[in-house]
């Protein structure tokens, strides 16, 4: 069985089989140099404060933002299943979570079949313009389907309102 492995922004994945088995990787470091740099800009609190109003809070938040990624994920698939997100299938406690595999796919690909263009339509350009990167998406059982659904953006962007109505059998049908 091929083994393959990948870096995402806050998580470390490991494809293997059917699956892939994204870990969540504090970011110590990366957050020490990011200090130092907007403390020269005297950007620090700015910048605290697009995670959260409190500097301790944000601080853990960015630390800590793989674990609060697989949350958000493994939380939007079980809410909000919809026919275009890979299934996330177990979480471990947000440390890891296990999500179908798919197939890489290009640009190209991605242009030619998005499978939610319409709903991208006057959205801001920082989000769209992520939604247009082959990175966050892969086929999956013969459809492109997105596999980094981690952001709080995208939480707030794809969840529904909560019915007892919706459950993982409706996906098909979105
Ligand atoms: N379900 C999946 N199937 C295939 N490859 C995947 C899958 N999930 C992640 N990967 C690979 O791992 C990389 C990082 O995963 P991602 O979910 O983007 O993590 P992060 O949220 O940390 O950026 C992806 O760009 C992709 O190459
Ligand atoms: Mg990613």
């Amino acid at each position: 069985m091929r083994i393959q492995f990948a870096w995402g922004a806050t998580r470390f994945v490991i494809l293997v089989g059917t699956v892939a088995i994204k870990i969540a990787r504090p970011r110590p470091f990366r957050a020490l140099r990011r200090l130092i740099k907007y403390q020269m800009s005297g950007e620090v609190r700015a910048r605290l404060l697009t995670f959260a109003e409190d500097p301790f809070l944000a601080g853990f938040s960015y630390i800590f933002s793989g674990i609060l990624a697989n949350r958000n994920e493994y939380r939007l698939w079980r809410e909000s299943p919809r026919q275009f997100l890979v299934p996330t299938l177990y979480s471990f406690g947000w440390l890891v979570n296990v999500q179908s595999r798919g197939e890489s796919i290009s640009r190209e690909e991605l242009e030619a079949d998005h499978p939610f263009r319409t709903l991208l339509v006057g959205k801001p350009l920082k989000f769209t313009g992520d939604m247009m990167k082959a990175a966050y998406f892969c086929r999956y059982e013969g459809r492109e389907c997105l596999l980094d659904y981690a952001s709080y953006v995208m939480l707030a962007f794809f969840s529904r309102p909560q019915s007892h109505d919706v459950t993982l059998v409706d996906v098909a049908r979105n």
